[in-house]
């Protein structure tokens, strides 16, 4: 009979972490029992001092301490074995126990961990018991992926409101390396903005002229996209406005998004390189390695409509930042920046705003997060270990109309999802924010180029549920947005984007000198996806918002028109976006405007959010111009 047990979870916070394992049927000659153990982790893991390690100790120990209950009805003896995955010594005590039915025993797993092993993943253990009388043997994996003390608060960046001098708001970023603490007494070489690792918060308000100076204390070439801001394309940030060392950029522009979460991050392409030379493998595209070294922001766009209704947003307060990274670490602390064999860069420990297992204290009430998958490659499933469900309220660019009620919520990179979770009921308690990809399967990640963390459930952080605010917000509104949809007849322009692996669009990779669309400006465009690989991507165009139209449409077959069908995206995919995940054999349509700014000399990009695939070369652009005016040809390249 099948052993029925909840995923492996990463372990941070001991005290709280429960699993229950279910044994469900065993046959005695007729006789069928139904014999339930229940594992529990408690107490804390101790023993493990990185310094000592670093200090040259040969060996430390991590110790586990589970409480086993047994409900099967009848009293048990067990026999306990405990194996790891990484071949380390591990030992369990006691190896023989008791338990009458109805009472709980507490075990202790230790595992030696020889100096020099990496931090970031420690091992994967497997604790099996075999039972008199005989049941089926209870197995319970532990995968343990931090190192980091487990009362680490999160970081919630501060939020940066800007100066205001003359109508125009200003905000300043200053891009600089620095060293970080990810794990307790290492120092990790990191880069960010106003800081060692990712940025202030901005918040930003419609309507208002803001001017981002953005200065380069770096040794390289950077850019500052504003992935999701609607503004003119010089002021994009793409890899044509390049921020040379020791300089600042300032673009200025009138905010005239909706209220919603974007954010900023590095797009140089075949830029100049400091004096340390090429930071990459050598492809003159840096934005996965600047952005993995920690360069990003998220931005917070507050519009009066929004502000009219009554929604959590007490910064820091009962709401909240939540950006989602992975990241590799070398045995001396460093992040391992090299591409893994597959041209990727994910990493075994997850860190949720620049914290490795933080704890977040939140209030026992309606608390809103702003969700951004900021991991280079990463996709993820998230949800609350309690599996409460949540409302998710915006999509990437805007509020959605209602609320959408939800449990699990698949996030790709780039995309951003906020979301109200009622915590009312929670208080005194620990509940975690979980990634939950061990239960998608191979359905999203094919196997060729998943890893073990595209397969499990990791703990992203944890919340310590307090006493509610004087002022909670105890429910939201149902109507927060009034957009209206597109329809495909409204089009008068397709373009057709075909995904291929090696990581290109329509067969071709991106080449700094070729405009590959030219849109009119006002004309609406049936942007059509068709992904023609083996793997999903995200798909990210610059400049105005879309929607989606259409998911899984026929494909389209070269020389022939555009075939409509498809079915309309779920409700939650149904408002503003500007990335949006094409799965395998997907043909996805999107419909936008190409709205409000048109430059002869300034293109907009559109490509893969997978860093690696943008940086090898899934990327085109494409110029926005007036109608009725013919151009000089800006970049030729036949
Ligand atoms: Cu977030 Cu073109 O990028
Ligand atoms: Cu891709």
């Amino acid at each position: 009979m099948p052993l029925k047990r909840l995923h492996p979870l990463s372990i941070t916070h001991w005290r709280s972490l429960f699993w229950m394992i279910a044994i469900i049927g065993i046959a005695l000659g007729t006789w069928q029992f139904n014999r339930t153990f229940v594992v529990q982790a408690v107490g804390t893991t101790t023993g493990f001092d990185k310094s000592l390690m670093d200090a040259g100790a040969p060996t430390t120990q991590r110790n586990y301490v589970h409480v086993l209950s047994n409900v099967s009805g009848i009293n048990q003896q067990f026999n306990l074995a405990a194996t790891s995955s990484k071949g380390f010594t591990v030992s369990v005590s006691p190896t023989s126990i008791t338990i009458p039915n109805g009472s709980s025993a507490s075990i202790t797993l230790s595992v030696t961990i020889p100096n020099g092993t990496d931090p970031g993943i420690l091992d994967v253990e497997t604790l099996t018991a075999t039972n008199t009388p005989p049941a089926v043997p209870l197995s319970v994996k532990i995968m343990d992926t931090t190192l980091a003390s487990t009362n680490t608060a999160l970081n919630i960046p501060t939020a940066q409101m800007g100066t205001l001098a003359n109508g125009v708001r200003s905000y300043s970023l200053t891009a600089a390396q620095g060293t970080t603490q990810f794990w307790p007494g290492v120092s990790t070489p990191t880069y960010g903005y106003n800081g060692s690792y990712l940025a202030p918060t901005l918040v930003i308000t419609t309507g208002e002229t803001i001017q981002l100076n953005v200065t380069n204390n770096l040794t390289e070439t950077t850019t500052t996209h504003w992935h999701g801001l609607h503004l003119p394309p010089s002021m994009d940030g793409g890899p044509h406005q390049e921020i040379a060392v020791g300089t600042t950029w300032s673009p200025q522009f009138k905010v005239i998004n909706e209220a919603s979460t974007v954010w900023f991050h590095p797009h140089p392409h075949e830029v100049t390189h400091g004096p340390s030379g090429p930071t990459n493998s050598g492809t003159g595209a840096t934005t996965g390695i600047q952005v993995y070294r920690g360069m990003a922001g998220m931005i917070i766009i507050r519009d009066a409509d929004s502000n009219a209704l009554r929604l959590p947003r007490y910064y820091g307060i009962d709401e909240f930042p939540v950006v989602i990274q992975d990241r590799q670490f070398n045995s001396d602390g460093s992040l391992h920046i090299a591409a893994n064999s597959t041209g990727q860069r994910k990493g075994d420990a997850f860190i949720v705003n620049g914290t490795l297992a933080g704890h977040l204290q939140v209030p026992a009430q309606m608390v809103r997060f702003h969700v951004l998958n900021g991991s280079n490659f990463r996709f993820y499933n998230v949800g609350f270990s309690d599996n409460r469900s949540f409302s998710q309220i915006a999509s990437d660019d805007g509020l959605l109309n209602s609320p959408v009620s939800r449990t699990r919520m698949i996030i790709a990179p780039g995309e951003r999802m906020e979301i109200v979770v009622d915590l009312s009921d929670a208080q005194e308690q620990t509940v975690h924010f979980t990634n939950y990809s061990g239960e998608l399967g191979d359905s999203l990640i094919p196997d060729y180029t998943a890893d073990a963390y595209d397969r499990s459930n990791s703990v992203l952080f944890s919340m310590n549920v307090t006493a509610p605010t004087s002022d909670p917000v105890t429910s939201i509104p149902a109507t927060l947005n009034s957009i209206t949809r597109i329809d495909r007849s409204q089009a008068t322009v397709e373009n057709r984007l075909t995904l291929m692996i090696p990581p290109s669009i329509n067969g071709k990779f991106f080449e700094m000198e070729t405009i590959n669309i030219t849109s009119t400006l006002d004309t609406t465009e049936i942007w059509s996806v068709f992904n023609q690989s083996d793997e999903p991507h995200p798909i990210h165009i610059h400049g105005s918002p879309f929607q989606i139209l259409a998911r899984a449409a026929p494909p389209f077959v070269s020389g022939q028109p555009l075939p409509s069908g498809g079915t309309l995206p779920p409700d939650y995919e149904q408002g503003w976006k500007d990335t949006v995940i094409v799965h395998p054999g997907e043909r996805v349509d999107l419909i936008k405007v190409a709205s409000d700014y048109a430059d002869p000399d300034s293109p907009f990009m559109y490509h893969c959010h997978l860093l690696e695939h943008e940086d090898d070369g899934m990327m085109g652009q494409y110029l926005v111009q007036e109608p009725f005016k013919s151009y000089e040809p800006l970049i030729i390249k036949p």
